[in-house]
């Protein structure tokens, strides 16, 4: 009896679920046959993967490292409790942080509720935050709300007032952050990114915190795999708050995790300390303020992946990924296309095609349809949110699939051979999205074209081998 049971539990999933493993194998040739370009995308480890489906998914351990206990006394963590503490112990070392100056929680399932959970800890109902609003390269956690209707949480339960880019030079206005933090008086400052080509100044925010009397809170869930290789900029130095996700750049789980500072915070005149109170704060945040039980998968796979930062193969993958985002910048540029701030120092690069008469939804259907994925963005100047004139070009995931500058003259080739035919297709069908894609399909000579540019797409792509289980 025991033995049946076990022969369905333990049945492989193409047999258990043939349906949804024809599904997962479709995605699984996706990403196999295309380009991925979305900034915020990569491919993860095979290790990362083995820990996302190891038995650590069966445990729950509501509570920190030795206080498993806030509803029951959970039993049972022993083991739970070591992973948890060398994944704390390498997210430390991975940013080469002084434990005793530093704390960190890896509970947060992802970047989005660990933003939440550190302005629920630390900024009252209410309190005010300030962030780089959304269509000018900000998050929607860093407080995004429309003239209409606020958007995300962060503008719900906390009162927003989002700083902006110069919209000639598209690079952050520092001095008008000041003057409006200087009226607003916000609790946080957030210095951090989805779509902005620059390094950061963390030194000129850390200076517009202290004249206000804010806290500086770095989001570097981006550019954190370049933060740990050391080729960008270090928000720790300048920073109270940083938090990341660990599936972008920096190649682990889909997870968020939160560093916060701990120790002396100020010494006045009469060399009286003040003391950060942050880690209880944002502990409570996290559990039990706003989630359940930790995924312990998860956790096991952010320690492996903090790990790995440490080799120097990811060193070199770091500065890989920048040179190609140069390298990709540079092609563009060379071929008459407008990068908005003139390049990137970073991962990505957010390409203007108002230039080329296309809007950012044409160019990215006609690359999607050739299997380039990338996504639409705003550029600074635009009019509406809702039809953003840009692309957002990542290479992080490229990168990891070991592509090199010489794969990134092709992959040029193939950006601008797309949107040259979208500039064909555009020209016949007119300004209307829904009719560009119908012609896109039903023009014959058109999808003949758009067919063959995909087909040597695919067969460029295939060369590139992908980390992870060979079939899914
Ligand atoms: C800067 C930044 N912060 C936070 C997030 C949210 O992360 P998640 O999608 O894991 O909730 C993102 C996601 O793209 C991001 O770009």
């Amino acid at each position: 009896m025991s033995g049946d049971i076990l022969k369905t539990l333990n049945a492989n999933l193409w047999d258990a679920d043939p349906e949804l493993w024809e599904l997962i194998k479709k995605e699984k040739g996706r990403q196999v046959n295309g380009l991925e370009m979305i900034a915020s995308e990569n491919f993860t480890t095979l290790p990362v993967l083995q820990c996302l489906s190891s038995c650590l998914h069966n445990k729950y351990s509501e509570g920190l490292p030795g206080q498993r206990l806030f509803s029951v006394v959970l039993r049972g963590n022993e083991y739970i409790d070591q992973v948890e503490i060398l994944a704390q112990k390498r997210s430390l070392e991975a940013f080469n942080l002084d434990p005793e100056k530093w704390g960190v929680n890896v509970q947060p399932y992802s970047g989005s509720p660990a933003n939440l959970a550190v302005y629920t800890g630390v900024v009252e109902p209410h309190g005010r935050i300030m962030g780089l609003d959304l269509p000018d390269g900000g998050h929607l956690t860093h407080g995004f709300f429309t003239p209409t209707k606020k958007i995300s949480a962060t503008s719900i339960f906390f009162e927003s007032m989002p700083y902006k880019v110069n919209p000639e030079t598209g690079l952050i206005d520092y001095d008008k952050l000041l003057y409006s933090a200087r009226v607003f008086r916000p609790k946080i400052i957030i210095a951090g990114v989805s779509c902005y080509s620059r390094a950061l100044d963390y030194k000129r925010f850390r200076e517009i915190c202290d004249e206000v009397g804010a806290y500086l809170f770095s989001d570097m869930a981006h550019i954190s795999g370049l933060v740990a290789a050391g080729v960008t900029p270090s928000p720790f130095e300048y920073s109270d708050i940083v938090s990341t996700t660990t599936h972008k750049s920096l190649r682990g789980p889909r997870a968020g995790v939160i560093f916060f500072r701990k120790g002396v915070r100020s010494v006045n005149a009469k060399g009286e300390k003040t003391l950060y109170d942050l880690e209880s704060r944002i502990n409570q945040a996290v559990f039990p303020g706003l989630q359940g039980g930790p995924h312990n998968n998860t956790i096991a796979a952010i320690a492996t992946a903090m790990k790995a930062t440490k080799t120097p193969e990811f060193v070199s993958y770091a500065k890989q990924i920048v040179a190609n985002a140069a390298r990709l910048s540079d092609g563009l540029l060379s071929k008459g296309y407008k990068v908005v701030t003139g390049g990137t120092e970073v991962h990505m690069l957010l390409l203007d095609l108002r230039s080329v008469g296309l809007t950012g939804a044409k160019g990215e259907y006609i690359l999607e349809e050739i299997q380039i994925a990338c996504n639409k963005n705003t550029v600074p100047g635009d009019k509406s949110a809702l039809n953003p004139s840009g692309i957002r070009l990542g290479t992080p995931a490229l990168t990891t699939r070991g592509l090199v500058e010489k794969d990134i003259d092709q992959v040029v080739e193939f950006i601008d051979r797309g949107l040259k035919l979208a500039k064909e297709i555009s020209a016949k069908s007119g300004p209307k999205l829904t009719e560009f894609k119908k012609a896109v399909h039903e023009n014959e000579e058109f999808a003949k074209k758009v067919a063959a540019l995909r087909d040597e797409v695919v067969k460029f792509s295939n060369a590139f081998p992908l980390p992870g289980y060979p079939e899914y």
